[in-house]
């Protein structure tokens, strides 16, 4: 159920789970894409006449009260995106939240404190769950990117009032259906990153569900020294090489086609003037490490996605944040740009470096859709069912 089906909310209290937890640096906000993205979901309901109380989670606070981990600067950063006020209270449970609830005229916003501030939170306690739902009469979850977390503001909560899918919920799930659900095919998946140990299940789901699946960053590098060949200084898992053959036998069984690098870019260290050279992927010197893949690699990748219709995207393919080092990430990115606005192909990234990634190669608007989910994106891909999004589906009946 989204909002197209919550009807007219007038009057209603609205308890709208948001995902407020953005990047901070210095008592900064260094990116503001979540706060832009829930905006829409806020401004609807109060155009109509809701009373939207908004909550989240900010960081990890364990269940104590830590003033460094307080939502209140982000009233002013929500008022800023909404044009409009926004109240504040201290608490997201009890007397605090309940008087500030009951000031709420028709059309107000109100932002009540992390809701990790209590250890009812993580732990989906019953009676934290039932403290929320006494503040409202419907439930909104616009908190896809904590939708992997059974927590009583995103599961229990939903399980005592009506729920809904807010707007920028209702996008995730839609993109991701496209991406995976129900995909356009053939499907490229490109899959980088540092460590295979971090995206076992995802390799497993995705060589399952894929026609191509292109492994980049450092852990194409344990994929090469499975196979037997010289990796010189390059990060890799020697702990995984068994686990890396067996992705490739089971991607092999389920005709998933693997695209392995071909050619890498390697250095003797992982500096921005470190002099570089483009090598075969068996021939790494002993003395350097692989920090990108080469341009016959970009080529092959490429000619995939031009015969492609759908690409998943999660991991920079080389170390992006330190030039030159960023050159297949961005060629790559760029070229998914071109494909999609020419309207070839559908293509969804996400899931934490990816965004920044993409945003570096300048086409973070240019792709079909970006998830602003880190975990709840990967956990997504390896084919879980995410509570968050389960909780919304058995949610009781709207009153
Ligand atoms: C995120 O930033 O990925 C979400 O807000 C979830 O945060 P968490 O990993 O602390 O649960």
């Amino acid at each position: 159920r989204t909002l197209d089906q919550l009807g007219d909310p007038r009057g209603k209290r609205v308890l709208l789970r948001a995902d407020l937890n953005v990047p901070v640096k210095d008592g900064a906000i260094t990116d503001r894409t979540r706060i832009e993205r829930l905006t829409p979901t806020i401004r609807e309901l109060a155009d109509k006449g809701a009373r939207v109380v908004v909550i989240s989670h900010f960081d990890r606070p364990k269940g104590r009260r830590v003033p460094e981990m307080s939502l209140r600067p982000l009233v002013e950063a929500l008022a800023a995106a909404l044009h409009r006020p926004v109240a504040w209270a201290d608490d997201c449970v009890g007397p605090a939240a309940e008087t500030a609830v009951a000031a709420l005229r028709d059309g107000e916003v109100l932002l009540l404190e992390n809701t990790r501030f209590h250890p009812g939170e993580e732990k989906n306690d019953p009676e934290m769950a039932k403290a929320l739902a006494r503040l409202a009469d419907v439930y909104v979850n616009d908190a896809f990117s904590a939708a992997h977390r059974a927590h009583a503001s995103t599961e229990g909560v939903a399980r005592l009032l009506p729920a809904y899918a807010g707007r920028l919920m209702q996008a995730e799930l839609e993109a991701l259906d496209a991406a995976l659900g129900n995909p356009a095919r053939p499907v490229v998946a490109i899959v980088g990153g540092a460590k295979v140990s971090t995206k076992l299940d995802l390799l497993g789901n995705l060589s399952r569900r894929v026609e191509v699946l292109v492994i980049g960053g450092a852990m194409a590098n344990t994929f090469l020294a499975a196979q037997g060949r010289p990796v010189g200084r390059s990060l890799q898992e020697a702990e995984m090489h068994g686990t890396a053959r067996r992705i490739l036998e089971e991607a092999r069984a389920a005709n998933c086609e693997v695209v392995l690098p071909l050619d890498l870019v390697v250095a003797a260290e992982l500096r921005p003037d470190a002099p570089t050279r483009t090598v075969p992927a068996d021939a790494i010197p002993a003395d350097m490490m692989a920090l990108d893949l080469g341009p016959e690699t970009v080529a092959a990748i490429e000619a995939r996605l031009r015969r492609a219709s759908t690409l998943v995207w999660n991991g920079p393919l080389g170390a992006f944040e330190t030039p030159p080092f960023d050159a297949a990430t961005v060629a790559v990115a760029q070229t998914v740009a071109a494909l999609t606005q020419s309207g070839a192909l559908k293509s969804i990234a996400g899931g934490g470096d990816t965004v920044s990634a993409l945003r570096h190669a300048e086409v973070l608007d240019r792709l079909s859709y970006v998830s602003t989910a880190g975990g709840a994106f990967l956990e997504w891909l390896e084919g879980k069912t995410l509570p968050g999004v389960a909780a919304l589906e058995a949610s009781p009946p709207a009153r």
